[in-house]
């Protein structure tokens, strides 16, 4: 008998623990996800309709999804879909009532959902509504907008957050196409990542459609009130209107990112390519939902100095959407490919110094890491059993993952790997490959090509082994040796802060002067640099994130007012979260912790609550 219980939250053992090693070992390289309940190699969901109803008085998404299946095994009768917090009000095949049950929950995992097929059946329909709490969802008050005037809703489906808004397979190995229907308040505009028409009229009714196969992490759904303006033929934003013009501004560049990666790395595949900028709260810097990239508007410097996330963003069109990891295991293909990518983007755009200085910070932040993390979480293909998704996020499948295919390139020339990764692009287009097809892959390509060049033992040194491999590209930069120079003549007080000529620094030396600098400081030399340069008053966040880190180091208070305001106000957590952490050590700073995040919590998204609510007084 099949029993409609509702899901509760509690920590259960997932029942593919209980596997042995050996078992688990041939599960990890055939690519078993381990963070879904789903079973696609049973029954494969191929096309989602989805409806709902977006209710900002209730904050729940309300309607139905409409799941198109097809069976692999002759006889599966039992669909499996992954939930998290949903309440389900029926389950219909045919219009006709089917029997459902919900199982045990587990905390990482969220709910199965398993739903008995009449035989035959080729589409199922849940009728259901979210939590106010759904971990994928961040209902903002008006208050919590640029505007003020009026509400906003956004999703965050990556990693495994999709199945907190829609019951599905919630898995990357599964593709699906979608259509949507959106219903809001009439004076809001709802945009998804999907077909978005810039002049679509604005009446509280959307309609979108995915044409192409992707995974539930890139369903995205973004309502507020929001204006597009174009940048280029292919390319726009949708911002606030109080932000639209200077995002225009900022990111004019992205249609000649899209040109230059579509020359070297094969064509666009996914029609327009557009931004949205979120309120201060999104949790990441950007992500990279297909057609539509969602960007947090703290890289809205002014300058460009930030946009190489617009080229990161981008990247993942090829390395990501297009070509997909199949579980988060192997994030690294997504992450590290579409990093090497950015690098790329950014030589090709703003030239070689601008390409090396950013090389530099990325291994600097990625040499940070390497000291941090136990070793098992230093390789590139991560154990992530019995683990959460969101809490493994570190540089290792980043700047690691990019630092490898560097080495290949430098092996084999440039040309020849732009090339390879082409045909990478093209052979693996809308498939989600694991690190072990990969392998095969490069067995098959550049390991035949260049035997004397590169060996299958090097690659996976770097794949299955902690920190880098001996010999491993350094990146270098000119530029950098000039502050390493003035930075030691300030340090050793044969130069006053004044006398420092800044004029010709960009943010990229800005960063590197002050994330070099001795942990410990006296007051005084803080003093200084501030009243030379007004770094607590910077209005670049990323300077101001590391001017405040180093003034949390070493409690110089009157930069405390701008370290509350900078908490309060932003909830990217890659910004706040080591401020916390290093507020955390000592017990005034922890005070201040406590207070800021009380402060800002409602403001806060689910992800960025769970990060960081570790580091204060309970
Ligand atoms: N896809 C990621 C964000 C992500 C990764 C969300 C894993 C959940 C799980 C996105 O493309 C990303 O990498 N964002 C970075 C950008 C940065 C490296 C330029 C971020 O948000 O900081
Ligand atoms: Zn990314």
């Amino acid at each position: 008998m099949f029993s409609c219980s509702q899901p509760v939250t509690g920590s259960g053992e997932t029942a593919l623990s209980q596997h042995n090693d050996t078992a688990v070992a041939k599960h990890i390289e055939a690519g078993n996800d381990y963070h879904s309940f789903s079973n696609p190699d049973e029954i494969t969901v191929t096309h989602l309709d989805l409806a709902l109803t977006a209710d900002f008085e209730q904050k729940q998404l309300k309607g139905r999804a409409t799941l198109d299946i097809v069976r692999q095994q002759a006889g599966a009768d039992t669909l499996v879909l992954d939930t998290r917090d949903l309440n389900i009000n029926s389950v219909t095949v045919n219009g006709q009532s089917v029997d459902y049950s919900l199982g045990a929950s587990d905390a990482n995992l969220g709910t199965p959902l398993s739903i008995s097929l009449p035989a035959n059946a080729k589409q199922v329909t849940v009728n259901y509504h979210t939590s106010p709490e759904a971990s994928g969802v961040q209902w903002l008050t008006p208050a919590q907008t640029a505007g003020k005037q009026h509400p906003f809703l956004f999703t965050q489906a990556q990693a495994i957050h999709a199945r907190s808004f829609i019951p599905l397979q919630d898995s990357p190995q599964v593709r699906i196409t979608y259509d949507a229907n959106i219903k809001t308040p009439a004076n809001l505009l709802a945009v998804m990542s999907a077909s978005n028409n810039p002049h679509t009229e604005r009446d509280g009714d959307y309609s979108f459609s995915m044409p192409q196969p992707i995974p539930s992490y890139l369903i995205a759904l973004a309502i507020g009130d929001l204006q597009f303006q174009a940048m280029g033929d292919r390319t726009g934003v949708y911002a606030e209107p109080a932000l639209l013009k200077a995002a225009a501004a900022e990111f004019e560049d992205t249609e000649s990112m899209l040109e230059l990666t579509e020359e070297k790395y094969g064509p666009y595949r996914w029609d327009r390519y557009d931004l949205l900028i979120l309120p201060p709260s999104f949790p990441f810097g950007g992500m990279e939902n297909p057609r539509l990239s969602f960007i947090t508007p703290t890289v809205i410097a002014g300058d460009k100095s930030l946009v190489s996330l617009i080229a990161h963003e981008l990247a993942h069109s090829w390395s990501g959407n297009t070509v997909t990891n199949a579980t988060w295991r192997d994030l690294w293909l997504n992450e590290g490919f579409t990093t090497y990518l950015t690098y790329r983007i950014m030589e090709m755009l703003y030239g070689p110094d601008r390409y090396n200085m950013e090389a530099v910070l990325g291994y600097q932040s990625l040499q940070s890491d390497i000291d941090a993390l136990p070793e098992a979480d230093q390789k590139l293909a991560i154990d992530l059993r019995g683990r959460n998704a969101d809490e493994v996020f570190s540089d290792i499948p980043y700047e690691k993952g990019a630092l490898m295919l560097r080495e290949i390139e430098q092996k084999i020339g440039r040309e020849a790997f732009d090339k390879f990764l082409l045909n990478y692009f093209e052979h693996f287009a809308f498939e989600s490959i694991t690190t072990d097809v990969f392998l095969t892959y490069l067995d098959k390509t550049l390991l035949k090509d260049y035997p004397e060049k590169l060996s299958r033992a090097r690659i996976e040194q770097w794949i299955f082994q902690p920190g880098l491999p001996e010999g491993a590209p350094e990146p270098q930069s000119d530029a950098f040796s000039d502050i390493d120079e003035v930075r030691q003549r300030w340090l050793t007080d044969k130069r006053d802060a004044n006398e420092i000529d800044t004029t010709l620094w960009t943010t990229h030396e800005w960063l590197y002067f002050l994330n070099n600098l001795p942990d410990s400081l006296p007051a005084q030399k803080l003093e200084e640099l501030d009243n030379a340069f007004s770094l607590t008053q910077s209005q670049n966040n990323e300077i101001a994130h590391s001017w405040l880190m180093i003034a949390v180091k070493n409690e110089y208070k009157p930069a405390y007012d701008r370290l509350y305001k900078y908490l309060v106000n932003i909830g990217r957590n890659k910004l706040v979260k080591p401020l916390y952490r290093e507020l955390a050590k000592t017990p005034q700073g922890k005070k201040l912790a406590t207070k800021a995040f009380n402060e800002a919590k409602a403001g806060y998204h689910p992800l960025t609550i769970k990060a960081n609510e570790g580091f204060i007084n309970d």
